[in-house]
């Protein structure tokens, strides 16, 4: 039995909870037991680790760092894949970076550690289309759009400039995007899980076989100025390259792991942009008299990262029994971080829902209170140029144009791996300086999250 506090779990109804309004549920949680909550007994939330012991939150500073320092007791969680019982050629995949652990984990993070620092992917972003196809009046679906724009910053950063439209980018997101419906689907629907299962199967191959022709490529031509050229030359302790399998999985992966939470940083930020009419007009201002990135844009996004952290939650299991705030917590204890929650934490309860750039005049959180990215021995390798993309992208975006609402809208939100507005954000495009009269507002459940006025 998970006791932590000596007592009953936090209830085993908070299962359903955690899965219906996840959020809310470690905010309440965090409220009612302070630093380390057991949230359920024997039954895991978002491992997926099969016969875990139970799901305990880690919401102390101290207890997240010691989580997140001590990546070989507190693991990352089964991949999809595994779960899943997918094709072979999706776990191959699968099994990039983020599901490496221990030694080889360490090494492949000291070796791609300066491939990652030397990227700016803020010059990525200017040769894409970012809103080059808006047109002043037009309504845009700010997600896919986003979404789009996220991809092509990924793609490039990954796979360079020579990126052909559609290309590896493309594939990677059609793989994910099925993989994803693949788990959506039920298993009583055998004949639509058998269909996607070969289809999976089949696109994946052909992922799997560029990727490995394009390292290939890297590496007979010594020539490409993505990342994955970078990783192509990178060799292991007993100077060997690294496989092209191994490479082409650290491919896919990244491009999952780089593309989604910029897309959702991009909406959530321009989203909030929209609601708050004063920072829009000193923000566009500054932009459009400087070339630079005017500092405020910094904040804003620092802001927006800490009130709508894209990745809200993040999960670890325990690979052996281990000790944690000075409880013990059983081996496959799944383990929940939440940056949503640690950010709210230090930003103080009164102000903590509200959006206020300017708080980062005076505030200096801890790593281990302000965690977008990470931190300790799993953070994001990908920061700099994330946030080179995000601050390239936006600056970009806000000197060509005034965007607002268009018309009042519900907004919800659901989070999976990554939190991400769950409908279409409706914006109206304007031409620089023509967009200064309010636009709609933000309603529904996107409220609970954040104050709006
Ligand atoms: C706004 C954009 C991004 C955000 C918010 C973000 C967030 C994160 C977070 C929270 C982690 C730690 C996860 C955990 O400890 O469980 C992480 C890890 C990581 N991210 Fe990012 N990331 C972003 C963009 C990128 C990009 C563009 C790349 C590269 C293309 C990238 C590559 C990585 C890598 C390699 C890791 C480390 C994986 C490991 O050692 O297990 N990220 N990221």
């Amino acid at each position: 039995m998970l006791s932590p506090h000596g007592g009953r779990p936090f209830g085993a109804d908070r299962h359903a909870a955690l899965l219906a309004d996840p959020l809310a549920t470690l905010v309440a949680a965090r409220q009612l037991h302070g630093d380390l909550a057991v949230l359920t007994d024997g039954v895991p939330v978002f491992s997926r680790r099969l016969g875990a012991a139970g799901c305990v939150a880690a919401f102390g500073t101290d207890a997240v760092r010691e989580v997140l320092l001590d990546a070989s007791t507190f693991g990352p969680p089964a991949t999809l894949a595994e779960r899943d019982g997918l094709p072979p050629v999706i776990g191959a995949l699968s099994s990039g970076v983020f599901s490496m652990s221990g030694a080889v984990h360490r090494r492949r993070r000291r070796a791609f550690g300066p491939l990652f620092a030397r990227r700016e992917a803020g010059r990525c972003v200017e040769a894409e289309v970012v809103g080059g196809g808006w047109r002043p009046g037009e309504v845009i679906g700010l997600v896919a759009e986003m979404n789009r724009l996220a991809r092509a910053i990924t793609g490039r950063l990954l796979f360079g400039a020579g990126e052909a439209t559609p290309g590896l980018g493309d594939a990677c997101h059609r793989v994910f995007a099925l993989r994803r419906r693949y788990a959506a689907t039920s298993v009583s629907e055998t004949g639509v899980r058998d269909r996607l299962y070969a289809e999976l199967g089949d696109v994946g191959a052909g992922l799997h076989e560029g990727l490995r022709a394009r390292i290939r490529h890297h590496r007979t031509s010594g020539a490409g100025d993505g990342l994955l050229a970078g990783l192509s030359r990178v060799r292991d302790e007993d100077g060997r390259l690294l496989s092209e399998g191994e490479l082409a999985a650290h491919g896919s992966a990244l491009f999952l792991a780089g593309s989604e939470p910029l897309a959702a940083a991009l909406v959530w930020t321009l989203l909030m942009i929209t609601q708050l009419d004063d920072l829009r007009d000193e923000l566009c201002a500054q932009l459009r008299s400087t070339e630079g990135v005017p500092e405020l844009l910094g904040a804003v996004v620092r802001e927006s990262l800490r009130v709508l952290p894209p990745n809200a939650v993040m999960v670890r299991v325990t690979t052996r029994e281990a000790v944690l705030g000075g409880h013990r917590l059983p081996d496959r204890c799944e383990l929940l971080i939440s940056p949503f929650v640690a950010h709210r934490a230090f930003a103080g309860e009164a102000r903590a829902a509200s959006f206020d750039p300017g708080r980062w005049r005076a505030a200096r959180p801890s790593a281990f209170e302000y965690l977008p990215f990470g931190a300790g021995a799993r953070s994001c390798l990908g920061r700099r140029p994330a946030m080179g993309a995000l601050t390239g992208a936006l600056a970009e975006i806000l000197r060509r144009w005034d965007l607002t609402l268009a018309g009042d809208q519900e907004i919800d939100w659901r989070l999976r791996a990554t939190l991400v507005p769950a409908n279409e954000v409706r914006v109206l495009v304007h031409e620089p300086g023509r967009g200064r009269a309010a636009g709609g507002r933000v309603g529904g459940p996107l409220r609970e999250l954040v104050r709006l006025p």
